[in-house]
């Protein structure tokens, strides 16, 4: 059975555990190029076959992964980040894109860790939700919303997606929420 995964692309649910799909590596350059990442350890909770990781240790950040299907993507270690209750040792940034339907879960729980900074990745339409709305609220969010159409690697092929994405991002170092646009070439 087809669905529109959170990329905004149909791809088969057997073919997809978790929601996966790759955010393509102009995204996470896009990101890089705005904010710098503190020192200390990045982690990808959600890793699945290492898109975001294999960009980060490009730019040559030490990067832990896990994946709660770490069996089937075959990258890190098989671990629920949800029920992980303490943040890694050394780790100062969390990075993901997390399965949408756990979207606001993955918010709140990242944000629990306190990191230095916290990065997700999303879908733009997921900036109105009224469940979202109260936790924004209380912990507004900086975003960059990458303001042309990525194209996403389907089990289907590369398709352009129908949503346009966005990066949430939350900096201690820089606490006060700003919404900046760039394009991810
Ligand atoms: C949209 S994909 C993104 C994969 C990778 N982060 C990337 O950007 O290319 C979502 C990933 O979340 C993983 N996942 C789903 N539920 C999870 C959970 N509760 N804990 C950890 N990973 C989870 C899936 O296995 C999948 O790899």
């Amino acid at each position: 059975m087809n669905k529109v995964s959170n990329a905004g692309v149909a791809v088969r649910n057997e073919q997809s555990p978790g929601d996966f799909y790759p955010t393509p590596a102009e995204a996470t350059e896009a990101v890089l190029r705005h904010v710098s990442i503190p020192e200390g350890d990045v982690w990808e909770p959600a890793a699945g076959r290492g898109h975001i990781t294999d960009v980060l240790r490009r730019h040559g950040h030490h990067v832990i992964e896990t994946d709660l299907y770490a069996d089937v993507h075959g990258r890190g270690e098989k671990q629920d980040f949800l029920t992980i209750d303490t943040l890694p040792s050394g780790v100062s940034t969390i990075i993901t894109n997390p399965p949408f339907n756990l979207l606001s879960n993955f918010i709140v729980h990242g944000l629990a860790f306190n990191p230095e900074l916290l990065i997700l990745h999303a879908p733009l339409p997921s900036l109105g939700s009224t469940g979202r709305g109260k936790i924004f609220n209380q912990r507004p969010p900086s975003v960059l919303i990458i303001s042309n159409k990525l194209r996403i690697d389907t089990p289907n092929g590369i398709v352009r997606s129908i949503f346009n994405h966005l990066w949430y991002i939350w900096d201690r170092r820089n606490p006060v929420p700003k919404i900046s646009w760039t394009e991810a070439k």
